[in-house]
């Protein structure tokens, strides 16, 4: 059997990342979450004071910052990795998410994360998911997906999670953030989110998790 790249693009909060992770799991495939590497870049300048528009204190702050993925001994799930640190809580943030979008515009950040992105595809057998992932890191993926869902219900579904992991954030503060970096993903200079004119349009307003993880295996299938 051949192995493919799925990519899976769209806004955020739809379930990308779960739904990719299940997809990943159903096929034996590797799942990477772009999303975490902006993430952990943010938490990076974050930390070091980056004034973003200084280009010199980017390239700084960008030579010392090693990104990636470990499996966490304590759980045996791959998480995300900054400097040799664990991350994976911090970047789930509010601090992190109001600052994201805005280090995710910067040139040379999109080029360092795309091309060990690029890498960590090379070999295929891998599940991405992002906002420029059909379009821009693999524009030859063999499937392309983009995920929808309304803002309302995206919202739910991330005061869910954000509980679930015991915090509690205001339903209106998750709309705010969703909706803003919806249009700073989708309006900026450097690979928009946008839809790929190959990609396979799927809304999960009002369909079940597993449905919706079907119906992408079984596109896959079809792509093997
Ligand atoms: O996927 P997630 O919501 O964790 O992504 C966080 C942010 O990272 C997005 O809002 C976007 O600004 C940025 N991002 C990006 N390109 C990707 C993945 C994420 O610009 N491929």
């Amino acid at each position: 059997m051949s192995k493919i790249v799925i990519a899976i693009d769209g806004f955020s909060g739809c379930g990308k990342s779960s739904t990719a992770k299940a997809v990943a799991k159903a096929l034996g495939y590797t799942y990477i979450d772009s999303g975490a590497m902006y993430r952990a870049a943010t938490l990076h300048f974050l930390n070091n004071r980056t004034v973003l528009t200084n280009p010199k204190d980017v390239e700084k702050s960008l030579g010392s910052m090693e990104v990636g993925f470990q499996i966490n001994p304590n759980n045996g799930k791959q998480e995300a990795y900054l400097n040799g640190l664990n991350v994976e809580d911090e970047i789930r943030t509010m601090r992190v998410s109001d600052y994201v979008s805005e280090v995710s515009k910067i040139k040379e950040v999109r080029q360092e994360l795309v091309s060990q992105q690029q890498k960590l595809g090379k070999k295929k057998g891998v599940v991405m998911d992002g906002r420029d992932i059909g379009t821009v890191v693999f524009p030859d993926a063999e499937l392309k997906v983009f995920m929808t869902a309304d803002l309302s219900i995206r919202a739910e579904r991330r005061q869910k999670e954000i509980l679930e992991k015991g915090d509690l954030v205001e339903i209106q503060k998750i709309i705010d953030n969703l909706d803003e970096r919806d249009k700073t993903d989708s309006s900026r200079k450097e690979s928009p989110l946008k839809k790929a004119e190959d990609a396979v349009e799927i809304d999960t307003s009002f369909l079940e998790f597993e449905d919706q993880v079907d119906r992408i295996v079984s596109l896959a299938k079809e792509k093997i």
